[in-house]
């Protein structure tokens, strides 16, 4: 009869092991440490560089089939989020596991709009950053600086203060956005108007010069509702895995939220929206697209925009994002990058390097290009990845905290450096030469 369990046989010692397998798939990785050839070995642990095939936790947030590019919040399908949702019930569902009535949606939306400023120190903090500073750069730092304003986010067991902090990321996040954007254009920075929408304050926060009443237009508005929708979790990906194990340690949120903004930064990350960008004007024109492609085949560059650790297929994101670059280009005009990305993916989806590299375009290859439409610096893009994953890394993390099967996250090592030595005085040491070498391969 079939058995819910794995048998392993050691071939050093004969021996046999049982290791029960959970939930359909999962084994649990401290079982290998019974296998062991005698008392003194340490027993087996499984390698796995990157976390390719090692589940950290047990979510009940966010699903994704990556075969079948199905991506989904507590169940609900992400096209459908994106068609009928906003953002802030969207974000409301990642957090609290249910979709709102309409009384919990109103205190929601009040509970996080009243928390939309920022202290005036923040402002002057931010205000010593160089006129030309990442804004990603000013994030990470102004986020983590939070911390210093609410000592009190550090009862992380206390559930009171866990949604207070939450309220206040998700409040703050435009805000600072908008602030570090203003920074470097030298303008002023606007306040928040808590009578329009998360998306049309933060719009107003971003572009109102000298009218009164900034009135966002309303297809934009919702175009970066929509975004916001879909970058608002995306299960166990680098900044979420860098806000829990930064978490695991019982920092407070703030510096948490940090950590995660400095992973989303990077290139391979929510960088990538930028290096889209990038690549697209490098690449110039439609006629160039085929060239480019050989490098990309030839290893010599890396198609940005395009593939995942999870997706095997296209990224249902992309699919909605492409859509809605249509849309925003009837109020923004057209941006002709969005011929060559057009033509990148045609090219790419017909070639046996991409097919067989299981390579499709993710949720980064199109939103630089509506980005751009509407007006933002590709400094910001990350930027704008980061404020709506705000509620998936608050989720993320408040599950982590009361998981009582997590502890503070330390993988294993690996250990392949030198065995046991002895300290020699400096002049007693091998030719230097060789040291040099030995150094030269590490920095
Ligand atoms: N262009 C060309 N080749 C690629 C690409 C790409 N964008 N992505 C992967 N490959 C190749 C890679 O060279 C490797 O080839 P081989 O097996 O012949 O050595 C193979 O595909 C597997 O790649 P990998 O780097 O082992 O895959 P990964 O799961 O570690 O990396 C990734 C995933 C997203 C970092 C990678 O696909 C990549 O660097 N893409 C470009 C950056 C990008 O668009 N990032 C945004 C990700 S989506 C938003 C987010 O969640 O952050």
């Amino acid at each position: 009869m079939a058995k819910n369990s794995l048998t392993i046989i050691d071939n050093r010692t004969g021996k046999e092991y049982e290791i029960p397998i959970e939930e359909g798939n999962v084994i649990r990785a401290v079982k290998l440490r019974d296998i062991k050839t005698g008392p003194d070995d340490f027993g087996l642990m499984s390698y796995d560089p990157a976390f390719a095939n090692t589940a950290s936790c047990r979510s009940r947030i966010t699903y994704i089939d990556g075969d079948k590019g199905i991506l989904r919040y507590r169940g609900y399908p992400i096209e459908e989020l994106a068609e009928h949702s906003s953002y802030l019930e969207t974000a409301y569902l990642v957090i609290k596991g249910e979709l709102p009535d309409a009384a919990h949606y109103r205190a929601w939306e009040q509970n996080v709009k009243t928390h939309s400023m920022v202290h005036e120190n923040i402002k002057n903090f931010m205000q010593g950053f160089r006129y030309d500073a990442h804004p990603m750069g000013i994030l990470v730092g102004t986020i983590a600086a939070l911390s210093t304003f609410y000592p009190e986010a550090s009862k992380i067991q206390d559930l009171e203060s866990r949604r207070l902090q939450t309220r206040r990321l998700i409040g703050k996040l435009p805000t600072l956005a908008a602030f570090a954007y203003r920074h470097s254009r030298g303008l002023p920075y606007v306040y928040p108007d808590n009578e329009l929408s998360y998306t049309g304050n933060f719009l107003a926060m971003l572009f109102k010069m000298t009218e009164l009443k900034y009135k966002p237009n309303p297809i934009l508005e919702r175009a970066l509702d929509v975004l916001f929708i879909l970058h608002a979790d995306h299960e166990q990906n680098c900044s979420t895995n860098a806000m829990r194990s930064v978490g695991s340690s019982h920092a407070d949120p703030y510096c948490a939220a940090a950590a995660a903004v400095a992973a989303l930064y990077g290139p391979l990350h929510g960088g990538a929206n930028e290096q889209v960008i990038r690549m697209l004007t490098e690449i110039g024109s439609v006629r160039n697209v085929p060239q480019f492609i050989k490098q990309v085949k030839a290893g010599e560059r890396l198609m940005m925009g395009f593939g995942h650790r999870i997706y095997k297929s296209y990224d249902p994101r992309a699919k909605i994002v492409k859509q809605l670059a249509y849309a925003v280009f009837e109020v923004t005009g057209r941006n002709p990058l969005i011929d060559i990305a057009v033509e990148l993916e045609k090219i790419a989806l017909e070639e046996d390097y991409f097919i067989s590299h299981r390579l499709y375009p993710n949720v980064d290859f199109y939103t630089g290009i509506i980005y751009q439409a509407m007006g933002f610096p590709v400094t910001m893009f990350p930027v704008l990845f980061a404020i709506p994953r705000t509620s998936g890394w608050m989720a993320q993390w408040a599950e982590m905290v009361r998981d009582p099967e997590q502890k503070i996250a330390r993988p294993r090592q690996v250990y392949l450096g030198e065995t046991l030595r002895h300290w020699t005085p400096i002049d007693h040491r091998p030719e230097p030469t060789m040291r040099e070498d030995a150094v030269s391969d590490v920095l």
